[in-house]
């Protein structure tokens, strides 16, 4: 195991506890007994959540894992994610119920009913359909939060097309690799995006990705800013012009339980991103089960905000697919939580009596920076729920969320999971258990999870280890895009003869046997909740001219969580590497991948410590990146590397 930030000792020391409300529990949709139930007959306690959407096939079977480590859920069921999302609910009666109350970052509001949703996706999943987009094509969308995103994604799930949606951060050369990747036909872009305050082009950074990009034949703009764009007109075509020419009637196909849904892309431990598939009717099932019992969702009645963008699996599991599914009226909001002030959360929630707020810590951790007088300044009590995903959460901002913004009133569910779970898998239940801050407690209903040793032995209460997920659950990925080696390499290698799959997490139980979250023991760090690995951003940086060798790391950040720390060996030529060199390198990351992968701080080093094969040893330069004294090097292959790289700092090398 990797040694412990400060941040994350703390966690291990964390006694508090706090139980449900009793009112709280009389009215809650998960109930203790629920835990008894799915151990008893976990099949058949799944087949009853299935229930909870539309089958246009009644599935034969549960679950088929006798090819493993590619499950089949729900084998021979046939459905339509999108009408379960969307028509079910206008046929049922509830058309005029608002789906969601969209907020634009400059003040601009848009209310979408449940029957405006349901044209809104039949008109463009048409306009998908007459350029030729057919079952199993893949559509890339780069948006920002606005409605057309979520028409988009549902119009893909409702024709059988798959969207691979990439972050409206990531740079023309991330998203040309994922285009490529993906093999993408559409790409669903807008003009331009509002970031605070000033309007950013979209549509420009698109182009320059797709110079060349042979599988893309049409893109389609949104027009939001209403800036000039460059415009091929073979290529290009207008959002409200394409679809606006288009029926609202659609009638949808059922397609299988198995049938593909979309493609993800995450980081992993090499400089390739992953491309996580996931599926149909598994997927919608374990979204929608969650987000009703993890959140107490109650629908007609709670006002629901994730603050997730669309670009990450929190917004497509817990903005679109989950609380869609279950008939949530959601607050969806474009911008930035600082613009046009630092109360601009609250204000909304006040407007909108949010009941449910859903969020990561890295905010919450910046909300407290912000001060306590900000959120005191609005009427936050219609808010009954509150939820952090992303990172592990420390109980100081556990506490304060739960203080500051949940009136000390409100269940604060701590949730883990990843892309390639799809779904909340770890988390308290509000109304059922005792939470404790910091820590995410027990698998959910119907999930087994466990916190095993380096041989897959279970550790004892009190013990630490890594995470595995020991039995198959319904929204798991179903595969890596393109690379069936590296899915069951990455996942499924390091615990083979247990068929155990690794998360990549270090993880503890506590002497009740409840799950501590440490973070990822491999080279991935968690920025802000973005998942980015070392070899990425190292592969950024040796791109640079000036670049010989880099080795980046992640150092613990009270803000971010962790912060990206980079050590560069700069080429013989290039000049001795002072602040503008360091500016430069900060840039050329940001240009490669995005800004969010810009590092914190970049260090000149003459030597990287490496063992005698070669590989660099990455916890020595994160003492050093934490300040800390330089832990055990007799495994180095030079061991006088740390303290030439130490005397070089010191002296302003
Ligand atoms: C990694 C997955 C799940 C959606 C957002 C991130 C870390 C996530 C928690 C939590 C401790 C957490 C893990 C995980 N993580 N939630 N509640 N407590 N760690 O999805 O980008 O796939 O990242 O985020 O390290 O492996 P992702």
């Amino acid at each position: 195991m990797t040694e412990q930030s400060p941040a994350l000792q703390n966690l291990l020391t964390e006694n508090r506890t706090f139980p449900p409300d009793a009112d709280f529990s009389a009215q809650a949709n998960a109930k203790a007994d629920m835990y008894d139930k799915a151990d008893s007959d976990r099949e058949a306690f799944w087949a009853e959540q299935a229930e909870r959407l539309h089958w246009d096939t009644k599935w034969t079977q549960v679950v088929d894992w006798s090819n493993a480590p590619f499950a089949k859920w729900f084998v021979g069921g046939k459905l339509n994610v999108a009408y379960n999302c969307v028509d079910r609910h206008v046929e049922a009666g509830f058309g005029d119920q608002v789906a969601i109350h969209w907020v634009g970052e400059p003040g601009d509001t848009r209310d979408i009913t449940y029957a405006e949703l349901k044209d809104e996706v039949c008109r463009a999943a048409n306009a998908l359909l007459s350029l030729g987009v057919r079952p199993h094509d893949r559509v890339a969308i780069q948006l920002q939060m606005i409605p057309e995103a979520i028409f988009a994604m549902l119009a893909c799930a409702r024709i059988g097309a798959m969207h691979s949606v990439v972050f409206g951060g990531f740079s023309p050369t991330a998203l040309r690799s994922r285009v490529d990747d993906a093999e993408a036909k559409i790409v669903i872009t807008s003009d331009g995006q509002y970031r605070r305050g000033k309007a950013a082009p979209m549509k420009a950074n698109v182009d320059e990705a797709l110079e060349g990009a042979e599988s893309v034949e049409k893109v389609i703009v949104v027009r939001r800013t209403g800036d000039d764009v460059p415009w091929k007109e073979d290529r290009d075509l207008w959002w409200h012009e394409l679809t606006g020419a288009q029926s609202t009637e659609h009638k949808p196909e059922a397609f299988d339980s198995e049938h593909p849904l979309y493609i993800l892309y995450t980081s992993g431990t090499t400089g390739k991103p992953k491309g996580i598939l996931h599926t149909s009717g598994g997927y919608l099932t374990q979204v929608a089960y969650t987000h009703q019992n993890v959140f107490d969702h109650k629908p007609g009645e709670d006002v629901y905000w994730c603050t997730a963008d669309i670009g990450w699996v929190t917004g497509h599991s817990y903005i679109v697919y989950g609380p869609l599914a279950n008939r949530a009226t959601q607050v969806v909001y474009e911008g930035t939580p600082n613009t046009p002030h630092e109360g601009r959360h609250w204000e909304i929630i006040q407007q909108h009596k949010v009941s449910i707020y859903y969020t990561a810590p890295t905010l919450i951790r910046t909300f407290m920076k912000w001060g306590d007088e900000i959120p005191a300044k609005y009427d936050l009590s219609s808010l009954r729920v509150l939820g952090s995903v992303g990172e592990p959460i420390n109980p100081e901002a556990w506490v304060w969320y739960r203080e500051h913004i949940g009136g000390g009133r409100t269940p604060v569910v701590d949730t883990w999971w990843q892309t390639e779970t799809g779904g909340i898998m770890i988390s308290p239940l509000p109304g059922v258990t005792a939470t404790k801050p910091g820590s995410a407690q027990r698998p959910l209903p119907g999930i087994s999870a466990k916190v095993v040793d380096d041989s897959g032995n279970e550790v004892p209460h009190g013990g630490g280890g890594y995470l595995v997920l020991d039995k198959p659950w319904p929204s798991m990925l179903r595969g890596v895009w393109g690379d069936d080696e590296r899915f069951k390499e990455t996942y499924w290698s390091r615990f083979s003869s247990q068929g155990y799959y690794f998360a990549g997490d270090g993880a503890k139980y506590d002497n009740d046997g409840d799950i501590w979250l440490l973070g990822r023991v491999d080279d991935v760090m968690n920025v802000s909740g973005h998942r980015i690995s070392t070899t990425e951003v190292e592969s950024a940086l040796v791109s640079h001219p000036t670049v010989a060798e880099a080795a980046v790391v992640g150092a613990s950040d009270p803000t971010t969580g962790q912060g990206i720390v980079a050590f560069v060996i700069l080429r013989g030529s290039a000049a001795d590497g002072g602040e503008q060199a360091v500016q430069e390198l900060r840039n050329h990351v940001a240009k490669e991948i995005g800004p969010i992968a810009k590092p914190r701080q970049i260090m000149m080093v003459p030597e990287l410590p490496k063992t005698r094969s070669g590989k660099i040893m990455r916890r020595l330069l994160r003492d050093v990146a934490e300040n800390r004294q330089v832990g055990d090097v007799t495994t180095l292959a030079d061991s006088s590397v740390m303290e030439l790289i130490s005397a070089g700092l010191k002296s302003g090398k």
